[in-house]
């Protein structure tokens, strides 16, 4: 079967979309530096599937050891997932962010025009939607930026297009995510942050654990049925079964694409908060505190257009999120350094 080639995929979503393609028949081949990521996960990942993951160890700017990684494995397309991902740490580093997201980016597309294959998925974001004007926010939706992060996503969907009419035979899907949460269901593996969490379900997890005092909610004064924010919490599991759909299309059809991968359905913080702790029978104290400066009030996706194209949908409900998120936690507390 074909092989896909997985940069980052050591990581929260990479993880488990490795465990989605191998189940849809594909063989993933995961490329990490480990800088955000532990190399316990490859032990896990075996323990799930029953199979030595493969794991090429190094960086995507190594443009030379990409091409011979691509041509050794004879990759038939790739889903880029390495990158930094941290929103306030972009504004304080910015250079960090430009070097090794755009720069790990345009790495992978020398590597990969050089070794012949032009068949990419790329993790980009809601972020590219800025503040946005309406929800739920369709594919047209005007594309802005409010920090160095969502910069990066924005300036690599344009290199992407730009490849694409330099390279008409390359097939692109642009994958745009909403808030992904939970975790796998064996509890074997999940979303692993170093240091403070800056995502609202790894902090509430470490409150249920007593890990953390207690959960601060940025904004109770939005313009939302409770006054916190609302976000599109999708399972990491229907977004690892989406890339699948995607690399199914782009191999078969041909056709490039660019989708938001949400379920349609927002969620505010303290609707995320009563759902965790019915799903863990765990008390969650909370504390609402003033606005996160940035942050925006309503973001949900118009998930149509990936029905249409890729024939696939969110399934995973916010119960089943949080009952997978807590699972993964109290069975891990101290993520894969307990490995
Ligand atoms: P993650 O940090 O868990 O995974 C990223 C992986 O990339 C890590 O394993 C890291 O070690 C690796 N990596 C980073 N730079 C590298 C390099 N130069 N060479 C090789 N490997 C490198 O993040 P994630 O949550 O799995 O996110 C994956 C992708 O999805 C990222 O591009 C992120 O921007 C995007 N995304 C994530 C979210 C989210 O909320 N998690 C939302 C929207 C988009
Ligand atoms: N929140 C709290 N307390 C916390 C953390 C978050 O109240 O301790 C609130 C936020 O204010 C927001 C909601 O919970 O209303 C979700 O916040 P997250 O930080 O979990 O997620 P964001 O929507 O802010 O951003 C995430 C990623 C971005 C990505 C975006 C869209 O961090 O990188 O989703 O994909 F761009």
């Amino acid at each position: 079967m074909t092989s896909i080639l997985l940069t980052g995929g050591a990581g929260y979503i990479g993880s488990h979309t490795y465990i989605s393609l191998l189940e849809a028949g594909y063989t993933p081949v995961i490329l990490d530096n480990f800088a955000n990521s532990h190399p316990a996960v490859l032990e896990r990942l075996q323990a799930i599937t029953g199979r030595p993951a493969v794991c090429e160890r190094g960086d995507v700017l190594d443009t030379p050891w990409v091409e011979e990684v691509l041509r050794r494995h004879r990759i038939g397309g790739v889903v880029h997932f390495a990158g930094d991902k941290a929103v306030g740490e972009s504004v304080a580093k910015p250079l960090k962010y430009y070097r090794n997201n755009l720069g790990g980016a345009v790495s992978l597309m020398q590597a990969m025009e050089n070794a012949g294959c032009g068949t990419l998925v790329f993790s980009s974001s809601a972020t590219v939607y800025g503040d946005p004007q309406s929800v739920p926010i369709a594919e047209d939706a005007a594309r802005s930026h409010t920090n160095p992060y969502g910069h990066t996503k924005l300036v690599i969907e344009d290199m992407l297009a730009a490849q694409r009419v330099a390279q008409p035979d390359w097939k692109v899907a642009v994958l745009r995510y909403f808030n992904p949460v939970g975790a796998h269901p064996s509890g074997l593996i999940g979303e692993d942050p170093s240091g403070i969490p800056n995502n609202l379900m790894p902090f509430i997890t470490q409150v249920a654990l007593g890990q953390r005092p207690h959960l601060q909610v940025f904004g109770s004064d939005y313009p939302t049925p409770d006054g916190t924010g609302v976000r599109d919490y999708i399972h990491v599991c229907d977004l690892a079964e989406g890339h699948v759909a995607a690399l199914k299309v782009l191999l078969e059809s041909g056709r490039s694409l660019s989708v938001n991968l949400g379920t349609g359905q927002g969620h505010s913080v303290l609707e995320v908060v009563r759902a965790f702790e019915a799903a863990s029978s765990r008390p969650v104290p909370f504390q609402l505190v003033p606005r996160r400066p940035g942050d925006v009030a309503n973001v949900y996706a118009d998930p149509r257009l990936a029905q249409e194209l890729l024939g696939w949908r969110a399934t995973r409900t916010l119960a089943q999120m949080c009952a997978d998120a807590w699972r993964w936690q109290s069975r891990n507390p101290t993520g894969y350094r307990t490995a």
